[in-house]
Parts: structure tokens; sequence; C-alpha cells
């Protein structure tokens, strides 16, 4: 029995709700019949309105990186200068994914931990004015950050026409994200996280100004090319086969969530943030961002008295609970804690509860119950009921 129990508390994949699951295993369709079409027309209100968005939001058979190459090749060309603002592992790909093109990348860096700051992106832009697209992460999932994206796109747009390209893999669906309201040009998301599905999709939205610069690109490459995605949703289709069980389960996440409501989406995943965060507090044991960068999908802890790598192995032994370690310089020095998607504030006081007897087998002195304490306070203080 116990081999089948896991506790999946990674910033993605994410657990899948049960009728996710059943959703993708119905039998397999045709692609270019009439179901697959009614499946691709019924999904894109609920994207559009998760998205923040009145154009259609593109769904591509890829993992998010596929989203964010996608986003690089259609508004930028070789040669052309972009900045990117890196505020851990994923700003950091968007670099890797430039240098793949010959773009010519300007790097704006910020401490692993720590948010952006719009008036810095601002006067970067500014004394930089052939800067034709600025790409940043939402969440940055490797610190646990929320980069204020709104804050950014009204900076920049004051001052400069780039692009606001924003990697939002890892919170679009769990916190809110309004594209056009902010002025965000290409927003791109997957389905691992906040999704609830399995990775293999990729959904990407461009505005009115980004997809004017698409069409005059001459070199949008070839699966990647968003007009296409973009011609064929005109008739509820796909240019390339789409991952078909995928779609299933799109169409049942979207139910989930209209069901519980996006407002209330976004209440329980900020719930779930406060509560997790305050166990960590109360335990004694820091966290690796501010409370006011902190995002409400991941929680990255710094232990400075046990082995982060030592109590991640304990969790999945004792168990079969999951959670992400530290990536590049972090490595070993962090673990972080998901809490999205398929995620409600039961599964994080089971979570915080596992955590502290994980933490009593390191080594850590800590009260057992403290944090789950903490957490309930906050449950009882805050909560909503989902
Ligand atoms: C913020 C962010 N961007 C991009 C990615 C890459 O997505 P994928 O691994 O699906 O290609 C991830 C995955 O963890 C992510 O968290």
């Amino acid at each position: 029995m116990l081999q089948d129990q896991q506790f999946l508390r990674i910033p993605g994949p994410s657990p899948i709700p049960p009728s996710v699951q059943r959703a993708m295993s119905q039998p397999m369709l045709g692609h270019r019949g009439k179901e697959v079409s009614a499946i691709v027309k019924s999904v894109k209100p609920g994207l559009q309105q998760i998205f923040g968005t009145t154009q259609d939001v593109a769904v591509i058979t890829g993992s998010g990186t596929a989203g964010l190459e996608a986003a690089v090749v259609n508004i930028v060309q070789p040669g052309d200068e972009v900045l990117v603002v890196v505020t851990g592992a994923f700003g950091d790909r968007f670099t890797k994914i430039c240098n793949a093109y010959s773009i010519k990348v300007h790097r704006l860096d910020v401490k692993w931990g720590q948010a952006l700051q719009a008036e810095d992106v601002k006067q970067y832009v500014q004394t930089n004015p052939t800067i034709k697209a600025v790409f940043s992460t939402y969440c940055e999932t490797s610190t646990g950050i929320l980069n204020p994206v709104h804050e950014l796109a009204t900076a920049v747009r004051e001052v400069s026409d780039a692009l606001i390209v924003v990697d939002g893999v890892s919170c679009v669906g769990g916190v809110q994200t309004e594209m056009d309201a902010w002025g965000i040009d290409i927003m791109v998301t997957g389905s691992q996280k906040a999704f609830m599905l399995p990775a293999g999709l990729t959904f990407v939205a461009a505005s009115e100004r980004a997809w004017t610069v698409i069409e005059s690109n001459t070199k949008r490459g070839f699966y990647l090319d968003l007009t296409k995605y973009r011609d064929n949703l005109q008739n509820d289709a796909t240019p390339f086969t789409p991952a078909v069980s995928l779609l299933f389960g799109l169409q049942q996440v979207l139910e989930l969530i209209a069901a519980e409501g996006l407002e209330q989406v976004y209440a329980r995943h900020t719930l779930m943030m406060n509560m997790t965060r305050a166990a960590f507090k109360a335990l004694g044991i820091p966290l690796l961002t501010t409370d006011a960068d902190a995002a409400p999908t991941v929680t990255a802890v710094q232990p400075e008295d046990f082995d982060a790598e030592a109590f991640r192995k304990v969790v999945k032994q004792e168990f079969g609970l999951t959670v992400a370690g530290g990536q590049q310089h972090l490595s070993g020095k962090i673990f972080r804690v998901g809490h999205m998607g398929y995620c409600s504030p039961a599964d994080v006081l089971q979570t915080i509860s596992m955590i502290e007897i994980g933490l009593l087998k390191v080594g850590k002195q800590i009260t057992l119950g403290t944090g789950v304490a903490a957490a309930q306070q906050i449950y009882v203080n805050e909560g909503v009921l989902v």
C-alpha cells in the first residue's frame, strides 16, 4: 500500500486531482475530429480568464521551456538586443535560450532570494534604448520569490517600447495574472504546476503589440511559430498533433478551477503560503525570502544548523514526502516546499507535521507541534473554506 502513497510537495510537477486523472484516461481520439476540436474550443475562455487576456492562448505540446523558447524565437532575431532580469535559475534559462539564438543579451542580476526592483529595470532600459524586449520571471521557482511583473511592465513602458515577456510557469493559475491590464506582451506557463496536469503542455499568449512584432519577424522557427497556433485556433485546431490526453485533463482542470472560483484559488494559494511561512518561523528556521517578496506557490527554506539534503532524504524515506533541493549555487543550502495546484490547507498541515518529524530525525531541536500550531493559527485567522 505504502508504495502508492507519495506526498509530492515540490514546485512542480504537482499532484493530479483524481477527476483529472480519470479524464486523462479516456480513449484516444483522432486529433482532427470534431471531438478534439470541441475541446480546443471549450478550453479557450478558461485559459483567457486565467491569463487575464482577451487574446487567444496558444496550447503547445512541449514543456514550459518550449513556451519560453517560443517567446524568444517569435519576437527577436539574431543580433537583436534584449534585457534578461535574472532573479534565479529560470531567469538564467532565458539568457541561455537567447544565447542559443545569437541574441545579444544584457543581463540584470538580482541577488537570489530577492525580487527585482522595477525602477532598476526602468533605468537599465532607459540607458540602453536599443533593447527590444525585457524578459523576466513571475514566480522564480528556484528561490520562491514573486517578481512584481505588473510594476515592471508599467515602469518599462514609461521609457521604452521594449516588449515585456514573462515566464509564469510556476504560478499562473495559482496567482493573479492580468496580462492585458498589466501591459505584459508575452505570458508563458506550463501544465505541471498550478495547472495540476502532467508536464507536456505549455500555454503562450501574446499582446496586440507583440503580434505586430511577431508578424514582421521573418525567422519565427517552425514548430514554435506562434502564428501557426493562432491561425489554427481560429478554427479550433492545433497546427500539429496535440497531446490529446492532456487536453482531456485540461478541460477538467478548467472545470475544477471554475467551480472553486479563480479568486478563491488565489486566496487558497496565499493562505497556504502564509501557513507554510508561519510554521518555519515558529520553528526558528530561516526562510530565504522576505514576506514581501514571497511566492504563493513555493517556499524556500534556508537551514542554518542542519543539513538540507539529509533532511530531504529522511522525509522521503520516512513518509514518501518529496521536497525540492536548491538549484545551482543554492544546491545543498536550501530546500523548497511546493504548495500549488492540487494542494489544500489540509495538505499543508500534514506536510508541516511530517517535516517536524524529519527535523527531529536530523537532530534539529524543536518541540513537536510548534510549526503545525502556527500554521493552524493562520488557518483559523485567515482561513477560507475551499
Ligand atoms: C519558472 C519556471 N520557468 C521555466 C521552467 C521550465 O519548465 P519545464 O521544465 O517544463 O521546461 C520551470 C520549471 O520548473 C519553472 O519553474
